[in-house]
């Protein structure tokens, strides 16, 4: 259907992930400051995959995750709205030979939607890209596409709603990431507080409840936070 309201996602906030130094610095900097192949066992164990299991990351970025969660299931279906940083992603998985990812065009809100119901659907760090009214239609989006049980693996910049000082909560926030993760990412945290669309947790998880999605696990460090959600059995 052409929804004449419905919100341009391929605009980028933030940073622009169309362009493909960001792109480059964006995948050196994770590389140093993650564990992929430990955030693929956690999100393994979250979501129960096992091998014959399909697994659907949006926002996969330079597609690190995908390729990782691809040695243990059965196929990864990996989109993302940059189609630089899906070059990008996919060129990675020619050289590494691994042929059970696909990499598609398509956003939490348009284009590429697997076929079938998916055992999973994984996406970090790129939900706070939406606007709230839209978080929730991509949500729904998500719990439509996962098979009954089947589970949502969130992680994402959240804020807290336990606080009410949010200069004293930020400033926190911003001087640990400084210390851990040096001057450069704190300058992007900065940004990110100023000018991206992350939400309070109490929003989202209303979010995801209304979604038909229940929340079976939750941790909140510092202002990330990861939801393991399954879709509800309806009777
Ligand atoms: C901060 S990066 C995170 C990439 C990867 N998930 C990771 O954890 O490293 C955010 C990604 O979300 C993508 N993105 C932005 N808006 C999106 C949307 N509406 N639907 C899908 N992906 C989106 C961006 O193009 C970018 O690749």
């Amino acid at each position: 259907m052409n929804r004449l309201w419905q919100y341009d996602e391929t605009i980028q906030i933030g940073t622009d992930y169309r362009d493909q130094k960001q792109v480059a610095a964006y995948d050196q900097r994770m590389q140093k400051l993650r564990d992929v192949n430990a955030e693929a066992k956690d999100i393994q164990k979250a979501l129960s995959l096992a091998s014959d299991s399909i697994v659907w990351e949006i926002g996969t970025g330079t597609g690190e995750c995908a390729l990782a969660l691809a040695a243990t299931v059965e196929h990864v279906y990996a989109t993302d709205v940059s189609p630089t940083m899906l070059e990008y992603a996919h060129h990675k998985a020619e050289q590494r030979r691994i042929n059970n990812v696909t990499f598609e065009k398509g956003g939490f809100l348009s284009g590429f939607r697997p076929r079938q119901p998916v055992d999973g659907v994984v996406t970090q760090l790129a939900l706070h890209h939406l606007p709230d009214f839209w978080k929730s239609r991509a949500l729904a989006g998500i719990a439509n596409c996962l098979r009954p049980q089947g589970r949502l693996y969130l992680r994402d910049v959240v804020f807290p709603s336990a606080t009410d000082d949010y200069d004293a909560f930020f400033k926190a926030v911003i001087d640990e990431v400084r210390l851990h993760a040096g001057d450069e990412i704190a300058q992007q945290t900065i940004q990110h507080i100023k000018t991206e669309f992350s939400t309070l947790d109490w929003i989202l998880e209303g979010m995801i409840t209304r979604s038909g999605l229940k929340i079976v696990e939750k941790d909140s460090k510092g202002f990330l936070s990861v939801y393991v959600c399954e879709k509800e059995i309806k009777v």
